[in-house]
């Protein structure tokens, strides 16, 4: 074991960053953002995140079949998407599909909308089905990282409406944990609170991860000698995840 200390910086910072209405995006914009998909080179997503959507998206069979909608937004293109929902569509309708400026996860790079190819695209409800290709990469995403963010029956923690075609990466520990135990990200610092949770990924690596607290400038934490990643929760504290054999 050894003895770290940890930053309060370090809570805002991370792939695993819950970003709601409660929870402005405090860090510094994504400075690594490449395109998931080589068709649509304006749409971005951090580096890694978009190298795994890809592998997903080829490993589901969606290569034609499944296409990027918006990836990363400015701030500024957010409040644009904001206020153009409002005059076109207005206020519950963009209350429950559009996050108000500085509270979007696509303002991270962490997230994607995916739409079903082919037919009219709707820019903010993209069709995304539970069939096919499109149903493919829903049983895949976990295992690549991805979680469905904003689920139905959830409505009343995330602040969002379902949105099936809104993909969050949170890296693979993580998705799983939250799927195997039907949690949105809303619920997850508590769950890990409760103690420890451990979990296989698909190529049979175990993973374990735990919560430690940074409500002050610094913390303590004893980390596992060996491979330790760090995520911060835009809450209180950090997520540590240990690999294993
Ligand atoms: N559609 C999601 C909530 C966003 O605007 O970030
Ligand atoms: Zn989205």
């Amino acid at each position: 074991m050894r003895r770290v200390e940890l930053r309060r910086e370090q809570v805002f910072r991370g792939d695993v960053l819950l970003v709601n209405a409660a929870h402005p995006l405090q860090g510094e914009a994504p400075r690594r953002l490449a395109p998931p998909s080589g068709a649509f080179p304006d749409i971005l997503m951090e580096n890694r995140a978009a190298a795994l959507l890809a592998a997903c998206v080829a490993a589901a069979g969606g290569a034609g079949r499944i296409r990027p909608v918006s990836g990363w937004r400015s701030r500024a293109e957010q409040q644009k998407l904001w206020d153009d929902s409002m005059a076109e569509h207005g206020e519950a309708f963009t209350r429950s599909y559009v996050a108000r400026p500085g509270c979007s996860e696509h303002e991270t790079g962490l997230a994607i909308d995916l739409g079903k190819t082919g037919g009219a695209l709707d820019f903010i409800r993209p069709a995304f089905p539970y069939d096919g290709a499109c149903g493919a990469f829903r049983r895949l995403a976990a295992g690549y990282g991805f979680i469905e963010r904003y689920q139905k029956g959830k409505e009343t923690l995330t602040g969002i409406a379902a949105e099936p075609w809104h993909f969050r990466y949170v890296g693979a520990p993580h998705a799983l944990l939250l799927l195997q135990n039907g949690l949105c990200l809303e619920e997850y610092a508590d769950f890990l609170r409760t103690g420890p949770k451990s979990c296989t990924l698909p190529g049979g690596r175990a993973a374990r991860v735990f919560y430690i607290p940074c409500e002050g400038a610094t913390a303590l934490a004893e980390l596992p000698d060996g491979c330790c990643q760090l995520s911060g929760d835009n809450v209180g504290g950090l997520i540590a995840t240990v690999w294993g054999e």
